[in-house]
């Protein structure tokens, strides 16, 4: 990626293949976004991985428990909005998307089946995700036992989110200028247009 690059589809499509590379690469500054949903029109962020994207169908993913608060806000309110920040390419990609629940459940059932234990049991908590934890403990005890040999035991808790985007808002910083690149993927071609920051 070159700070002279001034074509907004060559940006747009760079910056899609970076995204496309963190979801493979954990070291990669994409590889975890902030996610912002909102309760009783109050924003709520927090961190979650970046698992899949989908150029054609302008969608991100990411996998969640169906117990977690951030998924019932989704529920009542799907818009959101999605940052990303990568200190080595100085570029902040500032997004804003419409939620919506992947019903593939053969999908589903691949990628659960394809979990480590450690990550299967960030799904198998006693207490659901941001409930508190009683007096005298501090770590959520995992409800699944060794004798327990359903290796589906958890995928009830387990989803993906796909995030459908509606507008990508591209900003590389440079010392001889910043260049910020708004692009409206509603409008059909997208519609490109620069921005002051
Ligand atoms: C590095 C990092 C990665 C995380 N990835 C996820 C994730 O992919 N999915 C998820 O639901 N929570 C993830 N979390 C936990 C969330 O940030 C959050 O604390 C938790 O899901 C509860 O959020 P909620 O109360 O808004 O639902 C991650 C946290 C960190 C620090």
């Amino acid at each position: 990626m070159s700070f002279h690059e001034n074509n907004p589809k060559k940006i747009f499509s760079d910056e899609w293949k970076e995204l496309q590379n963190a979801v493979k690469d954990a070291s990669h500054d994409y590889h975890l976004m902030t996610l912002s949903t909102s309760t009783n029109d109050k924003p709520d962020s927090r961190t979650v991985v970046l698992r899949h994207v989908d150029k054609k169908n302008y969608l991100l993913s990411f996998h969640t428990d169906t117990r977690s608060p951030k998924y019932n806000q989704l529920k009542n309110n799907p818009d959101v909005s999605i940052l990303f920040y990568s200190v080595n390419k100085r570029t902040q990609l500032r997004i804003t998307g419409n939620a919506s629940l992947c019903k593939d459940y053969k999908l589903l059932e691949s990628k659960w089946m394809s979990m480590n234990k450690n990550s299967k049991e960030c799904y198998l908590g006693e207490i659901a995700p941001s409930g508190k934890i009683p007096k005298g403990e501090i770590i959520n005890k995992v409800v699944i036992e060794e004798k327990d040999i359903n290796p589906l035991t958890g995928i009830k808790n387990f989803t993906r989110i796909n995030i459908k985007i509606a507008s990508i808002e591209i900003l590389r910083l440079h010392h001889l200028g910043h260049k910020r690149l708004f692009c409206n993927l509603e409008k059909n071609p997208i519609d490109y247009q620069w921005l002051a920051s």
